[in-house]
């Protein structure tokens, strides 16, 4: 495996450092609150996304200590009442991710805000060099222990610890809507790119219209007792976007782009989300 090069820096997060003592008393956030409703009525303020996946990392760690792939899923969200999909669903849109990147099977695919993992794990074939990176230690340590060919490292989407051009396809899926600002949706694009190759394919999946935020948030608000959702989430907005906007500052770094389907029809968010596909300039 031809690590040299692939990450500028850094290492592997090392196996058996999360601290489980987080674990099963971390918060239970978003659609899972739906099957639980009393237990969170106790938890703290979040402050900020990192925290969050973090705890929800040692949570699912915790839960499912002899599923995996149910671990890395719920680890990722994709369990959630709310924009959750099924292992299978999962599998197909990991099936259909990897039509659109068409990374070759020697190839290398990055991942930008891997998570647990949990999309790169269900492709089939993987391409030989996967690399993911995360701000959540505890998700990237998830990852490295499900993949131990892959290579995964703590990192933001707006400074990527990887060289220029080194991939032939990248991935983002469900990250972009926990970015602050459009500023930094501009950085995280433009790293992006940086890091694909000419003529290299980027996927964003699970970007959130601007048209639909109403209805989106009410559907958040509505998983929760009456103003427990403001509460908790305060001073965490989420990120929603106009479609137009990504299509431009993709263009503007040199990209063509194009919306694909992602999860299918009966996604629970089919009406909200957007998802994107680019080529990167020859
Ligand atoms: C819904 S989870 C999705 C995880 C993974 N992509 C998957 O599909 O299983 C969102 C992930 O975005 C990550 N994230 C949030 N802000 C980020 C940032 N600024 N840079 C990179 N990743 C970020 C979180 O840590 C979390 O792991």
């Amino acid at each position: 495996m031809p690590l040299e090069g692939v990450l500028n820096s850094g290492a592997r997060a090392p196996e058996g450092t999360v601290d489980e003592s987080q674990g099963g008393g971390g918060p239970r956030l978003s659609g899972t609150l739906l099957a639980g409703r009393d237990l969170h009525l106790s938890v703290e303020r979040m402050t900020s996304w990192t925290t969050i996946w973090r705890r929800k990392a040692d949570a699912a760690r915790a839960r499912h200590r002899d599923d995996r792939l149910g671990a890395l899923m719920e680890a990722g969200g994709h369990t959630s009442a709310l924009g959750g999909v099924c292992p299978d669903e999962l599998r197909a849109a990991a099936r259909r991710f990897g039509e659109i990147l068409r990374v070759p099977p020697d190839g290398a695919l990055l991942d930008i805000g891997c998570g647990a993992g949990a999309v790169l794990y269900t492709l089939d074939p993987r391409p030989q060099v996967v690399v993911g990176v995360d701000p959540s230690d505890a998700s990237v340590a998830l990852a490295a222990e499900a993949m131990p060919d892959g290579h995964f490292q703590t990192a933001e989407a707006d400074q990527l610890p990887v060289p220029d051009g080194r991939f032939d396809g990248a991935l983002s899926c469900g990250v972009v809507i926990y970015f602050p600002d459009l500023a930094y949706v501009e950085r995280a694009l433009a790293e992006m790119v940086r890091a694909l190759r000419p003529a290299g394919r980027g996927l964003l999946v699970d970007l959130m219209d601007v048209a639909h935020r109403d209805r989106r948030e009410a559907r958040r608000r509505d998983a929760y007792p009456p103003g427990e959702h403001d509460r908790l989430f305060a001073d965490l907005p989420h990120l929603y976007l106009d479609p137009a906007w990504v299509h431009a500052t993709l263009a503007s770094l040199g990209c063509r782009s194009w919306e694909v389907d992602a999860f299918g029809p009966d996604y629970s968010y089919a009406t909200e989300a957007f998802h994107v596909a680019f080529e990167t300039g020859a």
